[in-house]
């Protein structure tokens, strides 16, 4: 590998004080020849991401926002600005998951606005795109995802302040998975339309996820395509071990 791996876990709208244990058994997991091999972030919902960075300190175990506002402050009631994330110790910041653009009807625009200010703010932005089940079927997964790309990456990030993460939506939650050949013809297509939008030497670069179902039995399969360069993990990283699996898989 020339681009050491990411594996984030996206809690998504899970988590009370009580499971900050799933962090530090995940902590304890992440010993010195993991963090050599793999990077690892957990994205809990924001009522923890404070305390949870805190929790982590020392463990080299980043932390990241599931969502940020695409401005900085003022009347947005319910919004979580990028500044805050920073100021509550993250890292990253989930932007356009499929769950944000269906249930909240975000649009490619939208999802631009939240990766410009989440750089602005010193964050690196995880920009997830990915096809429905019928585009699929339909022989439109790489056009609408070059489409998402196109409009959804921000423009001016660098490789290293950049991740995007491929999660096609028929696979979250479903257990169901690309194939390997799958996988690997969508992430050559994204680091290729990413050359067109940031240059060839940051798309190079650039860490690009894979998520969607991935558990410990298929992360070695799915970590080993071309291009993969991590996971962006939702149900599995609410189970240390699972994560912890999931994160060797990469190494
Ligand atoms: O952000 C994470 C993804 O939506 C994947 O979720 O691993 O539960 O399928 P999942």
């Amino acid at each position: 590998r020339t681009i050491k791996p990411l594996v984030a876990g996206n809690w998504k709208m899970n988590g009370l004080k009580a499971d900050l244990a799933i962090a530090a058994e995940v902590a304890k997991g992440h010993d010195a020849t993991l963090r050599r091999a793999v990077d690892l972030a957990i994205c809990p919902p924001a009522t923890l991401l404070f305390t949870l960075t805190a929790s982590l300190i020392g463990s080299r175990i980043a932390t990241g926002g599931q969502d940020c506002s695409a401005h900085a402050s003022g009347a947005y009631t319910g919004e979580v600005s990028a500044p805050m994330l920073v100021d509550a110790g993250a890292t990253y910041a989930i932007v356009g998951h499929s769950e944000r653009r269906t249930l909240h009807g975000e649009s490619n625009a939208q999802v631009k606005a939240k990766a410009v200010a989440a750089l602005a703010a010193g964050l690196t932005p995880i920009v997830c795109v990915g096809e429905t089940k019928d585009e699929r079927e339909a022989g439109k997964a790489l056009a609408i995802v070059k489409k998402q790309l196109r409009g959804s990456a921000p423009d001016g990030a660098s490789a290293a302040s950049l991740v995007v993460a491929y999660e096609p939506v028929w696979a979250i939650g479903t257990g169901l998975t690309p194939t390997a050949a799958d996988v690997a013809q969508m992430h050559e297509a994204i680091r290729a339309e990413l050359g067109r939008i940031l240059g060839k030497a940051v798309a190079a670069g650039v860490r690009l996820l894979y998520g969607g179902s991935v558990k410990p039995s298929n992360a070695a399969e799915l970590m080993n395509v071309a291009n993969v360069d991590g996971a962006l993990v939702g149900g599995a990283s609410l189970k240390a071990e699972d994560f912890l699996s999931i994160a060797r898989a990469c190494a």
